[in-house]
């Protein structure tokens, strides 16, 4: 059985994409079966991956118009244990069009049915806001990772979706949980970094994950070439981090599995 992870936040510009693509990127290449699905209309993670318009042949749109099964959204990438679904081929009116489409909550849990199976991890990029497509994700999925960039607006960002996370909880899935809060962009020798670190572990200490990102250039660069770090500059510190979040997910998971049985 998969476990659907959102990527999510409300708060523009933390690494909620970065995070999503090379979190699937490092899940992939420690063999786990992984689709990357993009909610975003802006599709960033289409982006930074390479999928350019021309290269989508069916896209969560064409899914939620019923035109297309969610099968024939499904793209191959570099990476032979990840998968892709982009949000949109068409940039004009997508934002419309989603905001529509997302009216109905559970559209992407009953567009995932049928594709479960054949993955051991889903993981979802979602917008910056609450609205519209993130909440279908959040009804969809198994669980919430929270990408953090240190910094005030986002440690009020994190005390918006904790409300919101129990809110879904209430009236839509009871069984989500928090996989975990990350820090990006994290700069060992910042006194915002410490502080923003200190407030976490004093707030939601029992969210906060072992694994921080470091602020790297080389991730905007990967995406600039259309890579996940881990094709593009595999011994760096960034592409490290990411691989270690993808063995604590995995730790975390298996042990959650041992659990259940
Ligand atoms: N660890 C990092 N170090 C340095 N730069 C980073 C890091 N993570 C992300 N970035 C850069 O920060 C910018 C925003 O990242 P990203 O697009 O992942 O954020 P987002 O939360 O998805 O934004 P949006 O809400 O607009 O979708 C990008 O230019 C990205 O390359
Ligand atoms: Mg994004």
């Amino acid at each position: 059985m998969s476990r659907i992870i959102s990527v999510c936040v409300p708060k523009g510009g933390v690494g909620k994409t970065t995070t999503a693509v090379n979190l699937a990127s490092s899940l992939a290449v420690a063999e786990r079966k992984t689709l990357l699905i993009d909610v975003d209309p802006f599709g960033g993670s289409a982006i930074a991956l390479g999928f350019t318009s021309d290269k989508i042949k069916a896209s969560l749109a064409e899914v939620f118009s019923f035109t297309h099964s969610v099968g024939a959204a499904i793209h191959r990438t570099d990476l032979k244990y990840l998968d892709f679904v982009p949000s949109t081929a068409d940039t004009s009116n997508s934002q419309d069009k989603f905001h529509k489409f997302s009216e109905n909550r559970l559209i992407l849990k009953n567009a995932l049915q049928g594709i479960l199976e054949f993955y051991e991890f889903i993981i979802i990029d979602c917008p910056p806001s609450l609205r519209g497509m993130s909440t279908a994700a959040l009804v969809a999925s198994d669980s919430i990772l929270i990408p953090i960039k240190p910094g005030h607006f986002s440690l009020d960002a994190v005390d918006r979706l904790i409300e919101f996370y129990n809110w879904i909880r209430e009236v839509a899935n009871p069984d989500l949980r928090i996989e975990g809060i990350l820090m990006t962009m994290y700069e060992k020798d910042s006194r915002v970094s410490k502080i923003s670190e200190r407030e976490l572990k004093m707030k939601h200490g029992q969210y906060l994950l072992s694994t921080s990102i470091p602020n790297t250039n080389l991730l905007n660069e990967a995406s600039f070439y259309s890579k996940p770090l881990c094709l593009y500059r595999v011994n760096s510190e960034g592409c490290m981090a990411y691989l270690n979040l993808a063995e604590e997910i995995i730790t975390k998971n298996n042990k959650r599995a041992k659990e259940t049985v």
